[in-house]
């Protein structure tokens, strides 16, 4: 007999309201080891809220996030990244006058252990965790093919690089799970390919990708599931082949071009 798999995410009944808009309004949905799952939905259909929530930035009104067996909702962003979720943002927040490198080891710096005397005093455990801390930078930045200065500041890097540099820093976190939210928003063809390939690659670590992506192509390409919200809830789910020709989805994106 076969253990049973168990899911690494599982969303239940999420609920998050700003006074009387529902955001996210009863969502559910599962991420099994090695997935990668597409979040689409039309603009404000809540996917950037639902991240919030899994990544501990906003606490939901209601429901549960259970993620490696344990329920982790509500808890606070460090504590999410602590047990293994990482995350990208929808508009980038790379710190800009920080090097590309200094920006990577920002985001280590939550998850090594870096003792308040140590740091003061400059210890050799201390310059340890540096030396390592920028070992780890350099690899994730090769890893996502960042081939700027890694002196520079992030600022002056091509925008397609800054995304770049800011999944390095959510991969440096040594995640389980990665959210990604538009990752391919504002990339060119080129870049989109690569974005592609890198997707895949991740995934080939077994980390598990949450995408919230609006690029039709990318997400038809890469994805293993599919979850379409409308209004805060899911109004469908299955493969990329699936998902295109349900009603529901055609309806929730024609009615979406319609209104605008
Ligand atoms: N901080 C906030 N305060 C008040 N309302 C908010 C806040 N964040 C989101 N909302 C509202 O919640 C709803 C869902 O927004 P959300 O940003 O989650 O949508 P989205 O699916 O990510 O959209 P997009 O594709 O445009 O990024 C929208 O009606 C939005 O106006
Ligand atoms: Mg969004």
């Amino acid at each position: 007999m076969t253990a049973p798999v168990e899911a690494l995410l599982v969303v239940e009944d999420l609920r998050l309201a700003f006074g009387g808009v529902k955001a996210v309004d009863g969502l559910g949905f599962r991420v099994m080891d090695g997935d990668i799952l597409s979040v689409i939905g039309p603009n404000g259909a809540g996917k950037t809220s639902a991240f919030n929530c899994i990544s501990g930035f906003y606490k939901p009104t209601g429901g549960r996030i259970t993620f490696l067996g344990q329920n982790v909702t509500g808890m606070r962003p460090s504590a999410m990244a602590a047990r293994g979720i990482s995350r990208t943002f929808q508009n980038l927040r790379l710190f800009g006058d920080l090097t590309v490198l200094d920006n990577v080891r920002a985001g280590m710096h939550l998850v090594i252990d870096q003792r308040f005397f140590d740091a003061i005093l400059r210890t050799p455990r201390y310059r340890r965790g540096e030396d390592e801390a920028t070992e780890k930078a350099h690899y994730w930045l090769d890893f996502v093919g960042v081939t700027a200065n890694r002196g520079a500041q992030a600022r002056n890097l091509p925008y397609g690089e800054q995304r770049r540099v800011e999944i390095a820093r959510a991969l440096a976190r040594g995640p389980r799970l990665l959210l990604l939210d538009e990752p391919a928003a504002g990339l060119n063809h080129t870049e989109k390919n690569q974005l592609l390939g890198l997707l895949r690659c991740i995934g080939d670590l077994g980390i598990a990708v949450v995408l919230i992506e609006h690029d039709m192509g990318l997400v038809m390409e890469v994805s293993h599931r599919v979850v379409v919200l409308n209004f805060g809830r899911e109004i469908a789910a299955g493969s990329p082949a699936e998902v295109r020709r349900d009603p529901a989805v055609v309806e929730a994106y024609l009615g979406a071009e319609e209104a605008s």
